[in-house]
């Protein structure tokens, strides 16, 4: 049996409650949209959509991921609304996008957490600006640089911290390169220079992942304070994460 598609961010995970409430002003409204989902992996925020009615393309470089994303989303009983591509961020035109998308590009354009692992962020946005039609939105979430910092600090990890703060790499002997974190004005920077024109910015998870996870507070009360210090300084500055939506004029 199909579970009731969400109405809202009410079913979803508490400390992404900022991401979907920007995200159901746009995709709330009953018109379907044509999604694109950059490095949107096993369908965490592709599934919920197509269940809202929108019809959405993930493009994801992992085989595997792709393979949760079908299952996931066959299971949910929307297998005919959401098709994956594997394929890079970067190298978006390279895709077969168009498939489906006659008139000139997408609605919205998701890109959460993956500006932190792609070779080029820059290159990125560029490729998902050409992506969508004119007035098209991308949802952009990302790690904040300063949550960073406190959460090393709090974890007890100071030298660690400090190179965070100072952009350095907090474990420079490990292989894989560092994974970025963004300041808020530098992730705006990178939109309009992608030719994008920003929103206001959000916190994500300012308090979330502030919890002990034995915490026995009342999940919509966190949800609403979320959604509280979301657009609110000084509390959004050591969030988590940092939400955007920027336009394609
Ligand atoms: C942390 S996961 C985020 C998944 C999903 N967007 C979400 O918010 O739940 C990062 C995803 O980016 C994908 N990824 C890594 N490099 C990429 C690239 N160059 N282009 C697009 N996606 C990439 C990974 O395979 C992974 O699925």
């Amino acid at each position: 049996m199909t579970a009731p598609a969400p109405s809202s961010g009410e079913h979803l995970p508490v400390r992404t409650a900022a991401v979907w409430a920007a995200l159901d002003a746009l995709a709330g409204s009953g018109t379907p949209l044509r999604v694109l989902d950059v490095g949107g992996g096993s369908g965490v925020f592709a599934v919920p959509l197509a269940r809202l009615g929108h019809q959405v393309t993930v493009v994801d470089p992992s085989a595997d991921a792709l393979a949760t994303l079908e299952r996931r989303a066959t299971t949910a009983g929307v297998g005919d609304r959401v098709r994956g591509l594997q394929g890079d961020g970067d190298l978006l035109h390279e895709l077969p996008l168009a498939e489906g998308d006659s008139d000139g590009g997408y609605d919205l354009a998701l890109c959460h957490a993956v500006l932190e692992v792609v070779d080029d962020p820059a290159t990125t946005l560029g490729e998902i600006t050409r992506a969508l039609r004119p007035g098209g939105q991308v949802s952009v979430a990302t790690a904040n640089r300063a949550g960073a910092v406190l959460a090393r600090a709090l974890s007890g990890h100071p030298k660690e911290a400090l190179a965070l703060l100072e952009d350095r790499d907090p474990a420079p002997g490990r292989t894989r390169p560092a994974r970025r974190r963004f300041a808020p004005d530098d992730l705006l920077a990178l939109l309009r220079n992608a030719g994008l024109e920003p929103a206001e910015w959000r916190g994500v998870a300012v308090v979330s992942d502030l919890l002990d996870a034995t915490s026995d507070a009342d999940p919509e009360a966190v949800r609403r304070l979320e959604l509280a210090l979301a657009g609110t300084s000084p509390y959004r500055d050591v969030a988590t994460g940092l939400h955007v939506l920027a336009t394609r004029p």
